[in-house]
């Protein structure tokens, strides 16, 4: 694991911006794993602005979203499919039949879950795989929990988590419950990782799952068993280790 210190948050997105345009130059037509939350924002945002510098080309570049809230429709404006295409694939040129994102409109979890596991095989697995990192530990939205689950799985939101992401919902009520997350097996293969972490609220989660033991109860801390992850991290993240 490379732990790379940034100086802050855009510091940090630049960076991580950095690994993600040479990924896209080296194989045009890689597989971007690709994450929602606050964390890799600044990251799209860099990659938008190189994109219309005209240095970067997305047009055969193949997408796999982590996750997506289970019950929430495409359109509503906090789910998933919508943060990707307002954040990122509305401004480059990505082709739009290129992007997958766990269907959270399938209310059966099983075909759900089957379905995009199966996307991903198809795929032929991920090039490059952006995280973020809850304050629990969780990836994706793989909680704490006793095992590691393998595949594309439908996870009950823990209580943290619910309450971490409720500032995007006009009330802690219309939180979703649920989620399909990629499981830890399908995040565990691809290629490489990049973790991009920032903030002093992070900073014990980053000393617990990157210099901790490995165990599900954070299950970042997995990521300490790959052969090529690198985490960004800006000051504050690291200030505890
Ligand atoms: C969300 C997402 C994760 C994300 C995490 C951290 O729940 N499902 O993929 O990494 O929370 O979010 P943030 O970057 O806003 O701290």
């Amino acid at each position: 694991m490379r732990i790379i210190a940034a100086k802050d948050y855009n510091d940090m997105s630049r960076k991580a911006a950095n690994i993600i345009s040479a990924q896209v130059i080296l194989k045009p037509d890689c597989v971007l794993g690709l994450a929602t939350g606050s964390s890799p924002i600044g990251t799209y945002k860099q990659l938008i602005e190189w994109y219309k510098k005209g240095d970067l080309d997305f047009s055969q570049v193949k997408t796999a979203n982590l996750d997506e809230y289970r019950g929430l429709p495409k359109s509503n404006d906090q789910s998933y499919d919508y943060f990707m295409k307002d954040n990122f694939f509305n401004h480059i040129n990505i082709n739009f039949d290129n992007l997958h994102i766990p269907d959270g409109e399938e209310p059966d979890a099983e075909k759900a879950c089957a379905d995009y596991d199966r996307i991903v095989a198809e795929l032929g697995g991920v090039d490059l795989q952006l995280l973020g990192m809850g304050h629990n530990g969780h990836i994706g939205f793989n909680e704490p929990s006793d095992v590691f689950a393998k595949g594309t799985n439908c996870v009950d939101l823990q209580e943290s988590t619910i309450e971490a992401n409720k500032r995007f919902f006009a009330s802690i009520d219309e939180v979703p419950r649920q989620a399909y997350t990629m499981g830890i097996g399908t995040i565990m293969s691809a290629k490489k990782i990049l973790v991009v972490v920032s903030g002093k609220d992070k900073a014990p989660i980053v000393k617990k799952a990157f210099f901790g033991p490995i165990t599900p109860r954070v299950p970042a801390s997995i990521l300490q068993l790959h052969p090529d992850v690198t985490v960004i991290a800006d000051a504050d993240a690291l200030s505890e280790c």
